[in-house]
This record gives C-alpha cells, structure tokens and sequence, in this order.
C-alpha cells in the first residue's frame, strides 16, 4: 500500500527503530523448538517470574472494570516504605521507559540536546529524537568507567539531560558517586537510572534530598519479575515533580501493575530470596563463562554479564546459540566490539547454555 501523506514530523521519519526482544512463543514457532526448551537470557528479566503472593493479588482484584487511581497513592505509599522517601518525592510509571519518555518531554524543546555516555541503555537517545531533540554521547573509558571531563566538556548552552544508567546497560559497571556531583554540579538535570540497583545496592537516591536536579529512576522489572506488567519510578524532589505531575498521562499505571507492585513490596522477603539466588548464580556463571576459551567476560554489578567474543563472530555466536535454543543480546558497535551480554538465569540455563557453548566451541 502506498503511504498517504500524513505530514509525519520529520523527526519521525527519520527515526530509527528500537530493537526490542520478541515474544518466546514466536521465537519458538520460529525455531521450531517448545517453548520449555527456550532459555532466556536476553532481557535481564527476572527467571523465577512474580512470586505466587503477586499472582494471587493480581488474580483477586475486583477492581479491573474502573480506572486506575491516576495519583498511585497506595502505590505510593508502598513505595515510600520501599525506598525510604517520602510519598511526594515519588512517581510512578509505565516502566522506566515511560518516565525516560516523561523528563525528556518535561525539558527537551526542540534542537535541545541530551548527553548520555556509550556504550549504554537504548532508550535514551532513541526517546530524544522524537522530542526533536539531539543526543550527544560521550564515550566512556575503555574499562566503561565515565569519562567526566568529556562529559562536562561535551555541556553547551543547549543541553538539558545527562542521563547516566548505575549500573550500566551492556556494561554492568556503577557510576561513582564523585563522579555523579561532578556532574550534579553542572545545574544540569541529571538522571541515574538505578533499574539494576537490587543487584548492585549502591545508590545515589540519598543525593536527591539536596539535589534538586537529580533524579534517580528505578524499576520493578528487573528483580521483581514485573516486566510484562511495567512498573518504574522515580524519586525526585517535589518541586520538579509537581511539573512531571502535569504531563504525565492519568491512568499510566494500570491497576494490575500498581496491584502487583504493592503486592511485591509486601512480599519482599521472597523476592529478595530470587535476587540472591540470581546473585549466587552470578558468581557461578562468571565462573563459567571465564572458562569459556573464546569468551572474556567484565566484571559486574547487574544480573547480567558482558563478555568480549574472540577470534571468532559474537554475532554468528548469538545466531548459533538462538538456533539451539538460548538467547543472549550480542553487540557489534565501534564502542562495543563483538560482544555479547548474558542475563543471569538459574542453575540450570547457566548449565544449559555452558553445554551449548561447549558444543559450539
Ligand atoms: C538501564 C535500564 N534502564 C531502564 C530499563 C527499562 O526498564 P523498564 O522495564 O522499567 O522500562 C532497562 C531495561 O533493560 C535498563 O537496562
């Protein structure tokens, strides 16, 4: 069909898509293989899934014919308890992804540029663009550390953001906290996206009580087994808040969501038994992986593990493990040469995908 002309922005049109991870039923269909013989590793979900209590709440809830309380105040409330602030400092959304979405539009007028330091989470120099705005990113140390006086250097009167992920999405390194003033200092918005935190339990959340241009964003996708249902938040101080408050949508997190997030907070003993476990498992698969003769793996603070391929294709390594079954992210970048990335799984996907790699080697 030939495309009308709709006046598409520009920006729009000239985007580029993100890659996002499908669903494992259609990678099963494609693959010819059940979906029990799937092992996930791509997404740096959580493999044990939402505890029973979750499930449970989000199954008993009478209230899915009426519409979300737009102000999240039970949430709220159980988030507060969470993260140790006050219930006004604190914003639910529709993933972190959402809240992204929601600074970016909250500063960003068109020609505006945002900073981010590369290689690092997608999300945010593909939501800038649509905002008209531009992305600079600065590259990190080749030990993926932040290179501050770059950063500091790459400021200009047009910039709005500094987005900064802690741990870091591919690398898994975290952002010192120096490092995060210097850049507080600047008077610039500054955003630490701390999805990653109950892995790594190093934070800057303390620095947002007397930094009012910082915001630290976290979410329940990644350790509480909620991606599917996408809860994130963000603690900030009131007064940017307020303003946040005024563009976000009413009912951006849905009832099952802020049932299921509750419920998780509530149920917080078992969810922590899963993040050890994965931390456990952790040091296991490191373990493993630096055996691997064509794999270098970096250290890590998330549940994930970024391995250099060498001497042959991370990209060929990637389609050779999918094909049998396991999925890993592989990266091929000027910043992130053949590489690959591993979520941490249980027992036996590390079990699984060593037999895998023993079987390609
Ligand atoms: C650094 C980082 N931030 C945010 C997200 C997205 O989180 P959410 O599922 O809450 O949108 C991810 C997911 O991969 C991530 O790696």
């Amino acid at each position: 069909m030939e495309g009308k002309d709709l006046r598409v922005r520009r920006a729009v049109e000239s985007l580029q898509e993100y890659v996002p991870v499908h669903p494992l039923e259609e990678i099963g269909a494609e693959l010819g293989i059940p979906v029990e013989r799937l092992v996930k590793l791509d997404a740096n979900e959580n493999p044990y899934g939402c505890s029973a209590v979750v499930r449970d709440a989000i199954a008993c809830c009478a209230s899915y014919h009426l519409y979300p309380d737009p102000e999240q105040r039970r949430l709220r409330a159980a988030l507060a308890r969470y993260a140790g602030f006050p219930e006004d400092w604190l914003l639910a959304g529709a993933g972190s992804d959402e809240l992204i979405d929601l600074l970016i539009r909250l500063v960003v007028e068109p020609e505006d540029r945002v900073l981010d330091a590369v290689p690092t989470f997608g999300m945010y120099s593909f939501l800038t663009p649509i905002q008209g705005g531009q992305v600079v990113s600065v590259p990190r140390r080749p030990d993926f550390s932040l290179d501050i006086p770059a950063l500091l250097a790459a400021i200009d009167e047009r910039t709005k953001i500094i987005f900064v992920a802690s741990p870091n999405n591919p690398s898994g390194n975290l952002a010192g906290r120096e490092q995060i003033l210097a850049l507080v200092e600047t008077d610039l918005l500054v955003v630490v996206d701390e999805a990653y935190w109950e892995f790594s339990q190093e934070s800057v959340a303390d620095l947002v009580a007397t930094h009012e241009n910082l915001v630290v964003m976290r979410t329940f996708s990644k350790w509480a087994g909620l991606a599917g249902l996408r809860v994130g938040y963000l603690i900030a101080a009131p007064s940017l808040l307020q303003h946040l408050w005024k563009i976000k949508q009413p009912y951006n997190v849905n009832t099952a969501a802020q049932v299921a997030a509750r419920a998780a907070i509530a149920d917080l003993e078992h969810i922590q038994q899963t993040v050890a476990r994965i931390l456990a498992e952790r040091t296991r698969l490191l373990e493993m992986l630096a055996r691997i003769p064509f794999l270098q793996p970096y250290p890590t603070r998330a549940n994930f593990i970024l391995c250099r391929v060498e001497g042959r294709s991370a990209r060929e390594l990637r389609d050779a493990l999918r094909r049998r079954g396991v999925l890993i992210r592989y990266f091929d970048t000027p910043l992130l040469q053949n590489c690959v990335r591993v979520s941490v799984g249980r027992a036996e996907d590390t079990d699984r995908l060593r037999e895998e790699l023993l079987a390609l080697a």
